[in-house]
């Protein structure tokens, strides 16, 4: 078991994170990389209120598939995607999903979101699904983001989400995330860091393009 439960109980259940616009880096990366001629399975890990499924639909895709562990995060995304015959959303969690074709895998903050040994598991299986010539994207917790405060490993992001003793999460340094993608083929890879000068708060992510030969 991968999945923090907390997320159902503690975030979705309670209507909180109801994301309902396409992250930036998502729509900016798709639209660089991605043609829109006619291509198999896109999925997305971790899709919580499927605010990138709408946008990933108009890329050319037979089939877009979103998952997530939690049922609220689900239920909600079935209800707003429900007329977009394209979108499938399940509830799983996904280090233990399997799908065939897939041409693109989209990880907006959720794998990060797992412990680093389950996601040297989840990496794997993402190799193993996608098709040659497929797209991975992904964005990983760096370890200048204010998040990563305890070393410990715990209590991450508790005050922001308002969880007692926080939720999963996994910060990594440069030399961890060639490694963790090293037998995809890296076509971009940079640290972002939003500091905010006047709130003095720091946010940073790894955000990787890559593909499989
Ligand atoms: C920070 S949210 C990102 C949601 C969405 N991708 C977005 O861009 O707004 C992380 C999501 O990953 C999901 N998640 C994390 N680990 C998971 C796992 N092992 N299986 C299924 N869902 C998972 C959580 O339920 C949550 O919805």
């Amino acid at each position: 078991m991968s999945f923090d439960v907390k997320w159902e109980e503690k975030v979705y259940k309670k209507k909180k994170q109801i994301n309902n616009y396409p992250f930036d880096w998502v729509v900016s990366s798709v639209s660089k990389y991605i043609s829109k001629n006619k291509k198999n399975v896109a999925v997305e890990l971790g899709c919580g209120t499927g605010n990138n499924l709408e946008f990933l639909s108009s890329y050319g895709y037979s089939k877009i598939i979103g998952v997530d562990g939690s049922k609220s995060a689900i239920q909600y995304s079935k209800k707003k995607l429900k007329k977009n015959k394209k979108i499938i959303l399940i509830q799983a969690d996904f280090s233990h999903t399997f799908f065939e074709n897939v041409d693109l895998f989209l990880d907006r903050g959720s794998v990060t979101h797992n412990s680093k040994k389950n996601i040297k598991k989840i990496f794997k299986n993402i190799l193993s699904q996608l098709n040659s010539g497929g797209f991975f994207m992904s964005s990983l917790f760096s370890q200048k983001h204010d998040g990563f405060k305890d070393k410990k490993g715990k209590n991450f992001f508790a005050k922001e989400l308002k969880i007692k003793n926080g939720v999963v999460a996994s910060f990594f340094v440069e030399e961890e995330i060639r490694s963790l993608f090293e037998e995809f083929n890296i076509i971009s890879l940079t640290e972002v860091i939003n500091h905010d000068k006047i709130t003095n708060k720091r946010t940073s992510m790894w955000n990787i393009v890559c593909k499989k030969n």
